[in-house]
């Protein structure tokens, strides 16, 4: 009897062992091809930017090629809806900023919910807005423009990059301070809402230092300030919108890493470290603050973060774009 009780005893823990040596981890192997990273506007704008740098610096990394695929339209929406509904295998990434939080109050017909449909990677990075206008508009300074914009509502518009985008929330944060109706331009990203700009087709545009830096620095565009609290390093002698008299005037992008929801743990983990060694990487921190980009606390980088984050920015964000009646059917 004690030698069938040792047999069997033999058999199971051979059995278990083999289980072990053959079981597969989802993260076992991961990544074992190139990645796509989903980017809901234009390539060369400022969410594009971003994700190029830390998608250069994961590939490095996690040894596999992080493809950069934009995906356009509908203020970012199509593209979280694409990613909300891809496999969730941790090859389709989605990197999105505010406009996660915002759709849900300004599109009555969101085909994904940001809370419930996605796992979540971590924040990243931080960037400030600066309001500009076209290099020939005649106003030198705030306090000129605000006072032109009065004089001249019905022939002035503003660039941005639809409903959801931070270009066009600023845009109406601005409106609202000033008081001032102004027509809009919708664009597919303030890259091409850039270009008009430059062009001279459009008169504003609030967008991302990410993108603006270099052509503020170049004198191609006419700043009217910043829309941070304070200064910042990449353009210290650009003053705020704040201390030039629009006060509680703040409009900061934080950006997000996202995957369809299903993704396995283990694998966002895997995707988790890549991120925060891109944001360690000397290359990615000196393109930032170059750019304005401000990488966010190692405390910001952890799916629980930015899920929470997320919550508190739909909870805020919700109630005052239902007050203010602006949505898409
Ligand atoms: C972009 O990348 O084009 C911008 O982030 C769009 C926006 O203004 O939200």
């Amino acid at each position: 009897m004690k030698r069938l009780f040792a047999a069997i005893a033999l058999a199971a823990a051979a059995a278990a062992s083999f289980a072990q040596g053959t079981s597969t981890s989802p993260a076992q192997g991961y990544p074992g091809k190139p990645i796509t990273l989903v980017v809901p506007f234009a390539a060369g704008g400022p969410t594009d930017v971003v994700a190029r740098a830390l998608g250069q610096a994961m590939t490095r990394t996690l040894g596999q090629a992080i493809v950069i695929e934009n995906k356009l339209g509908a203020g970012g929406t199509l593209a979280a809806g694409y990613v909300a509904k891809a496999a969730p295998d941790g090859y389709t990434l989605l990197i999105h900023h505010n406009g996660m939080s915002t759709a849900p109050a300004l599109y009555r017909k969101l085909a994904y919910n940001p809370l419930t449909d996605f796992e979540y990677v971590t924040q990243v990075v931080d960037v400030p807005m600066t309001l500009l206008g076209r290099k020939d508009l005649p106003a030198k300074d705030l306090q000129e423009l605000i006072a032109y914009l009065k004089a001249n509502a019905a022939k002035v518009n503003l660039a941005h990059a639809g409903l959801g985008a931070v270009s066009h929330l600023c845009g109406m944060v601005f409106r609202q301070a000033i008081g001032v109706e102004l027509q809009t331009v919708p664009y597919q990203g303030t890259a091409p809402a850039m270009n008009a700009l430059l062009g001279g087709q459009v008169d504003l545009l609030c967008d991302q230092t990410t993108q603006t830096t270099q052509h503020i620095k170049a004198g191609s565009v006419k700043l009217y300030g910043v829309t941070t609290r304070e200064r910042i390093k990449a353009l210290p002698d650009a003053p705020t919108l704040q201390e030039q008299g629009l006060r509680n005037f703040e409009v900061v992008v934080w950006h997000g890493v996202y995957a369809p929801k299903g993704t396995p743990k283990e694998v966002i983990d895997k995707v988790n470290a890549a991120v925060r060694a891109a944001l360690k990487d000397p290359t990615v921190i000196q393109r930032m603050s170059e750019l304005g980009g401000e990488i966010v606390p190692e405390s910001k980088q952890t799916p629980e973060a930015l899920r929470g984050w997320l919550k508190t920015e739909v909870d805020r964000w919700g109630p005052v774009i239902r007050a203010a009646g602006v949505y898409a059917d």
